[in-house]
């Protein structure tokens, strides 16, 4: 990969998040990420929402590991909203203010796309995500853009092989919903920077994922070379698919 080690370097202090559509290849790309940075010299946590602490975990638990039928879409949101709450309280903010990198897994812009696919409207989701967070906007999200059959056969080709390997497979609660929710979901994640309150950017998750790692590393090495105090709450699409 060409070398934007001093653009890269730069990013000391900068909250990233991976997001998209199940399937799409966030935890893959965070991966080579997370590598790439950590060679250009930063420190790199990456973590994954919800989850990443042992609070985050249990409530991760309750919302993946049981049928939601009966979960009424306010206690849903709420949620996934506690479980970040702690994940920006323990992980999030301490890396930032020791100059570390931090590489997350879906956040607010999770809820912006999956819980606005099913009940609060976005400023309701905005509003709590302001209180859940002390207002911690990350300086750029990533939307992975991949359409949903493309999601639901990487899912189906991932599950085989867990299942050869005996480990347990199937689809989580969230997986589980029909196809024309994760269509909602999709275009709710290509409108999110009409009024997301911070930078986001689109890009085509269908390529190879080492050609999709250059792009993304492309759109961070600018995050680096720009003033991250004034792009703060400037939203953005970049490359917007077909
Ligand atoms: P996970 O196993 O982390 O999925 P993936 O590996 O694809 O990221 O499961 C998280 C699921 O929860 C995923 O289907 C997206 C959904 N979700 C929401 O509905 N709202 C949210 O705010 C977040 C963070 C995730």
């Amino acid at each position: 990969m060409r070398n934007r080690g001093t653009e890269l370097a730069a990013l000391s202090g900068a909250f990233v998040v991976l997001d998209g559509g199940d399937g799409s290849g966030k935890t893959t790309l965070q991966g080579i990420l997370a590598a790439e940075l950590t060679q250009a010299g930063l420190s790199v946590v990456t973590c994954k929402d919800p989850g990443g602490t042992q609070i985050g975990n249990r409530i991760r638990s309750v919302l993946l590991d049981h049928d939601l039928t009966d979960m009424s879409a306010s206690c849903e949101t709420l949620l996934f909203m506690a479980s970040r709450a702690q994940l920006v309280h323990e992980v999030v903010l301490p890396t930032l203010a020791a100059g570390g990198v931090v590489l997350c897994d879906r956040y607010v812009s999770s809820t912006c796309a999956y819980q606005g696919a099913i009940g609060p409207d976005r400023g309701k989701i905005l509003e709590l995500a302001d209180y859940a967070t002390g207002a911690t906007w990350p300086d750029l999200t990533v939307v992975i853009d991949v359409p949903v059959e493309v999601c639901f056969e990487r899912i189906r080709a991932r599950n085989e092989v867990n299942a050869s390997a005996a480990k347990t497979a199937g689809l989580d609660a969230m997986e589980r919903r029909p196809l024309e929710f994760h269509e909602r979901v999709r275009q709710n994640f290509l409108r999110l920077a009409d009024d997301y309150p911070a930078p986001v950017c689109v890009v085509d998750g269908t390529p190879p994922v080492e050609e999709v790692a250059r792009t993304i590393l492309g759109e961070l090495a600018a995050v680096g070379a720009a003033d991250r105090g004034r792009s703060r709450g400037v939203a953005r699409a970049v490359v917007a698919p077909a």
